[in-house]
C-alpha cells in the first residue's frame, strides 16, 4: 500500500455553522457569492450569508442550475473578472460548488474554460474556494473533483486538480431542513454508491479502508431504514456527515477504484436528464452482476460485514440483490423504463458519447469495454 494523502479543507459542523464564515473569509477579500436557483433566498440560508458577510466586501451570482453548464458559468467567470473577485463562496449542492470550482480555476486562465474539463489545460492556479453546503450527497463540498455540462453538445465531464479544493465547508445539517425528499435519498444513494466505487474492487488487506468504508455502508443503510425519523437532528447530522465522508478521499487511499457506474451515469444524466444519483441506481446493479465473478470477494465480504447476510453459495448474487431493494426500498428505480428511458433508442447513444469521451475501459481493471457497457445496459432495460 502506497499512496500521499491530504484533505485540508476546513470542516465547520454543527448547527447554526453558518456564521463562521465571518472568520472563515479574511475581510481583505473580495468575495463573489455563487448559489443556484434560489432555495437559499427561501429557507433563510442567504439571509443569514448576509449577515455574516456584513463586514466583508461582497457581490454574487445566482441562477446555476442542476448540473452546472459552462454557458451559465462562464457568465460568473466573466462577472468575477470584471469586480476583480478574489474568493468564492459557493452556497449550495453539488451543482453549486462543482460549478464554483469550475469558475475559480477559470479565471485564472486566459484559453478555453472547456479545455479545463477536456485536460488541455491542466489547472495550477485558482482563487480560493469556501463552501457552504446545503445537500448531503457529493461530497464536493471537501473534495477536489467537479462534473461540468456542456449544454450545446451534451458532454458531462469531470475534472480533479488539488487547486479547487475548497479552504473550508460548512456543514450546518439544518439547511437539510427544506431539502424536497427526491433530493435527501438522491443523498443516500449517490453517497452509497460513492463509498461502493472504492470498495467495491479487489481485496486489498487495508483494514482502516476497507472497515471505514463498510462504517459507512452500514450508515447509510441505518439512514435509509430509518427514514421516518428524518425530521430528527440525529438523523440530520448522520446524513451530513456520512456523504461527507464517503467522498473526501480517505477511504480511496492506495487501494484500486472503479468509477464506471459513474461514467456510464453521467451520459444518462447529460443525454436524458436524470439526477445523478438516480442514473448511478439504474446502472449499478446490472454492472454488479455482470462484473460478478471479478467483485465475488469484495460482494461476499459486504454482504456479511455491512449487511448481515449469511453465508452461501449466492452470497455474492444475494449482496447485488440487498443493494437493489435498498434503492427499491427508497423508492429508487433500477431499470431504465421505469425512469422512461426507452433503452432500443438510449443504449447506441450512451456508447457513441462514452466512445467519443474515451471511456472505453472501465472499471477497476479496466475491463468494462464498449460491449460490456453495452451487455450492462441491455440488462438494465
Ligand atoms: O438550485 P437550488 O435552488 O440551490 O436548488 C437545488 C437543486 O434544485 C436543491 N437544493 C439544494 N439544497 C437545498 C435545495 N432545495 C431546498 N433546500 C435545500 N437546502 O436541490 C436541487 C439539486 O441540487 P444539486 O446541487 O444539483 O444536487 P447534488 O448535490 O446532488 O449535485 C449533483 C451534481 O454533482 C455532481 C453531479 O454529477 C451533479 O452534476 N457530482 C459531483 C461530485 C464531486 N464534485 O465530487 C461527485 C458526484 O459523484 C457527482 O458526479
Ligand atoms: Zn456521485
Amino acid at each position: 500500500m502506497n499512496f500521499s494523502y491530504s484533505n485540508k479543507t476546513q470542516i465547520q459542523f454543527g448547527e447554526n455553522s453558518i456564521s463562521s464564515i465571518e472568520t472563515l473569509i479574511p475581510t481583505d477579500k473580495k468575495v463573489l457569492v455563487i448559489y443556484g436557483g434560489g432555495s437559499i433566498k427561501s429557507n433563510g440560508v442567504y439571509d443569514q450569508v448576509s449577515n455574516a458577510l456584513k463586514n466583508h466586501v461582497w457581490l454574487e451570482f445566482s441562477g446555476v442550475e442542476s448540473n452546472p453548464t459552462i454557458e451559465t458559468l462562464d457568465k460568473a467567470v466573466a462577472l468575477a473578472r470584471n469586480e476583480n473577485a478574489d474568493f468564492i463562496l459557493a452556497v449550495g449542492g453539488g451543482s453549486v460548488i462543482d460549478g464554483s470550482k469550475y469558475v475559480a480555476a477559470a479565471i485564472c486562465y486566459d484559453g478555453e474554460g472547456w479545455d479545463i474539463l477536456t485536460g488541455k489545460h491542466q489547472v495550477t492556479k485558482a482563487i480560493p474556494l469556501g463552501t457552504i453546503l446545503t445537500l448531503p450527497a457529493t461530497g464536493s463540498e471537501s473534495n477536489a473533483a467537479a462534473v461540468i455540462t456542456k449544454k450545446s453538445t451534451q458532454d458531462k465531464l469531470a475534472f480533479m486538480n488539488p487547486n479547487v479544493l475548497p479552504v473550508f465547508a460548512v456543514l450546518d445539517p439544518n439547511v437539510i431542513k427544506t431539502l424536497p425528499e427526491r433530493q435527501l435519498i438522491n443523498g443516500i444513494v449517490d453517497a452509497f454508491v460513492h463509498v461502493c466505487e472504492q470498495y467495491l474492487t479487489i481485496k486489498t488487506d487495508s483494514w482502516v479502508q476497507e472497515g471505514y468504508a463498510e462504517v459507512l455502508l452500514r450508515s447509510l443503510i441505518r439512514l435509509a431504514k430509518d427514514y421516518q425519523h428524518r425530521d430528527s437532528s440525529k438523523w440530520r447530522n448522520n446524513l451530513m456527515w456520512t456523504a461527507n465522508q464517503a467522498l473526501n478521499g480517505l477511504i480511496g487511499t492506495g487501494g484500486p477504484q472503479d468509477w464506471a457506474t459513474h461514467m456510464i451515469g453521467h451520459e444518462l444524466t447529460a443525454h436524458y436528464g436524470v439526477d445523478h444519483a438516480r442514473t448511478l441506481a439504474l446502472v449499478q446493479p446490472s454492472l454488479l452482476r455482470n462484473q460478478i465473478e471479478v467483485k465475488k470477494d469484495k460482494l461476499e465480504q459486504m454482504g456479511a460485514n455491512v449487511f448481515d447476510l449469511p453465508e452461501s453459495d449466492t452470497l455474492a448474487l444475494d449482496t447485488v440483490d440487498a443493494i437493489e431493494a435498498l434503492y427499491n426500498s427508497l423508492g429508487v428505480a433500477t431499470h431504465l423504463k421505469d425512469a422512461n428511458i426507452d433503452a432500443v433508442e438510449a443504449i447506441p447513444t450512451i456508447l457513441n458519447s462514452l466512445e467519443k469521451h474515451g471511456a472505453v475501459a472501465l472499471g477497476e481493471h479496466q475491463a468494462i469495454t464498449l460491449k460490456v457497457t453495452q451487455a450492462i445496459l441491455e440488462s438494465a432495460a
